[in-house]
């Protein structure tokens, strides 16, 4: 395949928000790109994937102060818990960075001072609720009130869920911020602005004619924001926020959409650093290099506006490369409806990975995705009838039907006459490469799952297990009609490689070798070794299915991600608490030696996982890890006062050298350690302070 004229292609999925977890509806876009990129390099394409979590905000700031903690140290939490889940289900990026990195604060200034320069930039007064004791400014959702209409209590700052009337925080009745309670004021502060209107005509034509947007993308963009001037983008907020501050305008930070596409640029930047690549042949518009490299962003639906106007011109003023594609998906359902905690369809990426094999929701997935703007849907039924029937019952079969026979004499030297089948499937490569190139994963998959059927009614009339108890004159034509099976399923692997990396390696495993490029599905294998088969897939069972969706419900009676966790009540003023009540209700304990605290192993740990005990009042169980693979089951008296998916990540500290205990729901193999006592009702669990690492000793 093509190695010289090779393309250079750079994708991107959108950057995960770092505040809270990845779902099954972000696995729509990660697995999307996964397959096209691994589709492109399997051709002999030079593709990058690469992308970064997304880390700065309000959210991430009041998330941070809810549970004392830097926002640092949080980020860094989500940043292994959303690179633990993407591994999971095998998306392999070439580079995942951070938007909170010094490569990204500089292309942020090299961008911001190339919209200075050109005279884009404005400053102007925005009225905004501050919340005077919590000492920020607050979006939306962080104020609730009376609705101005029907009067219904507690309402969002942006719309009431009553009567369905719009209105902004201002109006609301008796506001307050959910964030401390307090009596939100309305003050102004500077906003700078971009005038993103003096480059219409630019974005009018680029979204028209430069081919990178689907027509009813383009169409939509011009029928409602390219018809009416383009209003000023307000990309700063003033202190306090986390974000980078603006160099030449202190006290105020640049929004987090405006640093969060050049993100993009960044992960490019230190993706070139540790490959010596010039960011130039990546971004520049004159590139030095034989082929120019193409650009293509995986969004939703959602985000197309700041992928498809606010970028772009960023873009345009910095005089960097434009998309060449921005390739817009839907959003999710499962089975019909919005995801919903309550009904336990919020379903995220590693609740489903305890239940269910990754590889099936990849090939459900593409069997969906057409390219377009639809939204697709998660019919649970239907998705474990369809692994079963084209996984299970279609592809692996085929292997699990004939491979054995080969074991010890491997594939015939000779490939035996198929009646063209190898040839015909050989055939629809093209096609199938052409629906991957266009996204149309599902196109493919019915394309393969075709020549699955046909390998299977071949393997049907020469019925090979009748061969095989036919002795030893039938050994030739059993040979060579498990030759074609096995020949037509290391084909069908190879087209689906792109979407089931594992099963390809376990293909590569069983039979020729890593299967390393899409040339492999053009000509059958003669006279090689084949090796001891094993299951290549599992059945998709009813009650695993059952089993994902309670456990996502327990999972979800936690305080929604990205909304702040306020288990607590504010922390009173520094000295409000300290009555000395606590002490008096438990006096000190009789002096013990260093020796006799030396006895006690307390290590700092990471809880990695957290459940309800059914039936048990007062316990969740956790597993923490002290380091490494070794971890302990525990039971801790903090149920009601902890949320076990809130749990999942934190720090803590453990007496790891507690001789175990039987209880009933199982054995404890240490203790958490937590404050309780008189002066405050709660069980408060101990954080070591962020650069701790679990296994750490307390001294
Ligand atoms: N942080 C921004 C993107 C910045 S890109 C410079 C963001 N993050 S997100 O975490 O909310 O979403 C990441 C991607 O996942 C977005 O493209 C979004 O459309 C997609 N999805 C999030 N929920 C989704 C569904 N329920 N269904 C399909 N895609 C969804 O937006
Ligand atoms: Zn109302």
């Amino acid at each position: 395949m093509p190695a010289i004229h090779a393309r250079r292609i750079l994708v991107t999925s959108a950057l995960p928000y770092a505040n809270g977890h990845i779902h099954l509806g972000h696995l729509v876009e990660y697995v999307q790109t996964d397959i096209f990129v691994r589709f492109q390099k399997l051709c002999g394409n030079r593709a990058i994937y690469l992308c970064a979590d997304d880390t700065h905000g309000t959210a991430i700031m009041i998330r941070a102060k809810a549970e004392g903690r830097s926002e640092q140290d949080l980020i860094s939490t989500m940043r292994a818990a959303h690179l633990a889940d993407f591994a999971g289900f095998e998306i392999e990026f070439d580079h995942y960075g951070s938007t909170d990195s010094p490569a990204n604060r500089r292309l942020c200034g090299d961008v911001w001072q190339a919209l200075r320069d050109r005279g884009l930039v404005v400053s102007r007064p925005v009225e905004q609720l501050f919340d005077p004791q919590a000492g920020v400014f607050l979006a939306d959702r962080f104020v609730r009130g009376g609705c101005p209409k029907c009067g219904a209590a507690d309402q969002y700052g942006d719309s009431c869920e009553q009567c369905g009337a719009t209105y902004g925080p201002a109006d609301l009745v008796q506001p307050r911020s959910t964030l401390s309670g307090a009596t939100p004021e309305v003050r102004s502060a500077e906003h700078l602005f971009v005038t993103i209107e003096s480059l219409h005509d630019f974005l009018a034509t680029w979204v028209r004619s430069s081919g990178a947007l689907d027509a009813p993308v383009a169409n939509y963009l011009a029928g409602h924001f390219l018809c009416d001037p383009l209003r000023d983008w307000d990309v700063s907020r003033p202190a306090p926020y986390f974000g980078f501050e603006i160099p030449d305008a202190p006290g105020h930070y640049w929004y987090v959409w405006f640093d969060a596409p050049i993100g993009y640029l960044a992960a490019t930047d230190e993706w070139c650093t540790k490959h010596g690549e010039a960011f130039a042949d990546w971004w520049h518009r004159d590139q030095a290099t034989a082929v120019p490299a193409e650009i293509h962003h995986f969004i939703g639906k959602d985000i197309t506006y700041f992928h498809t106007l606010f970028w772009p011109a960023m873009l345009e003023a910095a005089n960097l490369a434009l998309p060449t594609k921005v390739r817009i998906h839907g959003f999710l359902t499962v089975d019909g409806q919005k995801m919903s905690k309550s009904r336990g369809t919020f379903l995220l990426a590693r609740t489903y990975l305890a239940h269910l094999d990754p590889a099936a929701l990849r090939y459900y997935y593409a069997s969906k995705l057409s390219g377009g703007i639809d939204d697709i849907d998660l019919n649970l039924a239907e998705f474990a009838a369809k692994v079963n029937s084209d996984l299970v019952g279609k592809v692996v079969n085929l292997a699990s039907r004939t491979a054995r026979w080969l074991e010890k004499t491997g594939l015939a030297a000779v490939y035996p006459d198929d009646g063209g089948l190898f040839a015909r499937a050989a055939a629809d490569g093209a096609e199938i490469a052409a629906a991957y190139e266009a996204c149309d994963f599902a196109r493919a998959m019915r394309v393969i799952m075709l020549a699955a059927d046909r390998a299977n009614a071949y393997v049907d009339a020469e019925q090979p297990w009748k061969l095989a108890k036919a002795g030893p004159e039938a050994a030739g034509k059993l040979q060579d009609v498990a030759t074609v099976a096995l020949n037509l399923f290391r084909q069908l692997a190879v087209y689906l490689a792109p979407v089931l990396p594992k099963l390809a390696r376990d293909t590569g495993a069983l039979v020729g070798g890593p299967i390393q490029s899409w040339a492999e599905s053009q000509t059958p294998l003669c006279g090689t070794a084949v090796g001891p088969f094993s299951p290549l897939m599992q059945r998709v069972d009813s009650t695993q299915i059952e089993a994902l969706l309670a456990a996502s419900r327990a999972a979800n009676e936690a305080p929604p991600t990205g909304e702040p966790a306020m288990e607590t009540p504010a922390p009173s003023p520094t000295t409000g608490g300290d009555s000395g009540v606590a002490l008096a209700a438990e006096p000190l304990a009789p002096t013990c030696t260093i020796d006799d605290f030396a006895k006690i192993d307390l290590r700092v740990a990471r809880i990695v996982a957290a459940e309800e005990v059914p039936d048990a009042k007062k316990l969740l169980k956790l597993t923490v890890s002290l380091g490494g693979d070794t971890t302990r089951t525990v039971f801790a008296g903090i149920k009601g006062f902890h949320e076990p998916a809130a749990l999942v990540g934190r720090l803590v500290v453990v007496v790891a050298n507690l001789a175990p205990r039987q209880m009933k729901f199982g054995s404890s193999e240490g203790m958490v350690v937590a404050a309780s006592g008189a002066g405050a009702a709660g069980v408060y669990l101990l954080s070591p302070d962020s650069g701790a690492l679990p296994g750490m000793r307390l001294h």
